[in-house]
């Protein structure tokens, strides 16, 4: 079947994750932070995604906000700090990441071609909203679709299901972008046809199913369809 909608993970694959470390680092007097920026990224990340399918197998859903600050939490805590200030920064950073640089022109793209275009994420609808208006990047959306609606987080099939829920599509008309290989995992064994976006050259997850396209960054997606 020919792809009629295009769906994307928010955190990581759209929009960058390491960017609100890396900014409050730049900021002055913030030293320490600088010392171990991407460490702290790191683990805020992996506590991050770890949480969530912790939540996920146990059935004890969370907001993806919830998760986000536990994990950070974490993170702070391994390097010994409890500066509130500093919390509070990093999370407010959390609103306004910014897009990866090819994602405005590979949209407009996507939409010039007739397709349906959406996020599917873990976040939830005030922080995914955040972010998308920070970016500019709304227009560009059909549809912004959160784990929320269901209470519990990807890789479940309950949450792929909201895309059919929402456009009325077959599995096989979808093409699911994510930077995330055990997100992909899910999609690809879903039906959906998946594209992982590898942009740190990693081996590939061994998991339930592979991606379809491997890809470094978002650029040519549109030459998928
Ligand atoms: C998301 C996370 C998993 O946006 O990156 O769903």
């Amino acid at each position: 079947m020919a792809i009629t909608t295009c769906v994307f993970d928010a955190y990581g694959t759209l929009f960058d994750v390491s960017a609100a470390a890396r900014i409050a680092a730049e900021e002055p007097g913030r030293g320490a932070l600088a010392a171990v920026q991407a460490e702290l990224a790191e683990d805020w990340r992996r506590k991050q995604l770890e949480y969530s399918w912790l939540r996920a197998v146990t059935g004890d859903y969370v907001s993806f906000w919830q998760v986000t600050q536990d994990a950070l939490d974490w993170a702070m805590a391994r390097q010994g700090w409890d500066d509130l200030e500093l919390r509070e920064r990093l999370l407010a950073l959390y609103w306004e990441l910014a897009p990866y640089r090819e994602v405005p022109f590979m949209l407009a793209h996507l939409k010039a071609r007739g397709m349906q275009v959406a996020i599917l994420s873990n976040g939830n609808p005030d922080m995914l909203d955040g972010a998308v208006d920070h970016s500019g990047l709304r227009s560009y959306f059909d549809a912004i679709l959160s784990v929320e609606e269901v209470g519990i987080f990807k890789p479940s099939s309950r949450v792929y299901d909201l895309v059919g829920a929402r456009f009325g599509c077959a599995r096989d008309e979808v093409l699911f972008v994510s930077s995330n290989g055990w997100d992909v995992a899910g999609a690809s064994k879903y039906g959906f046809r998946t594209v992982w976006v590898n942009r740190a050259g990693l081996p590939q997850d061994r998991l339930m199913a592979d991606p379809a396209h491997v890809l470094n960054e978002l650029s040519t997606i549109p030459e998928l369809i």
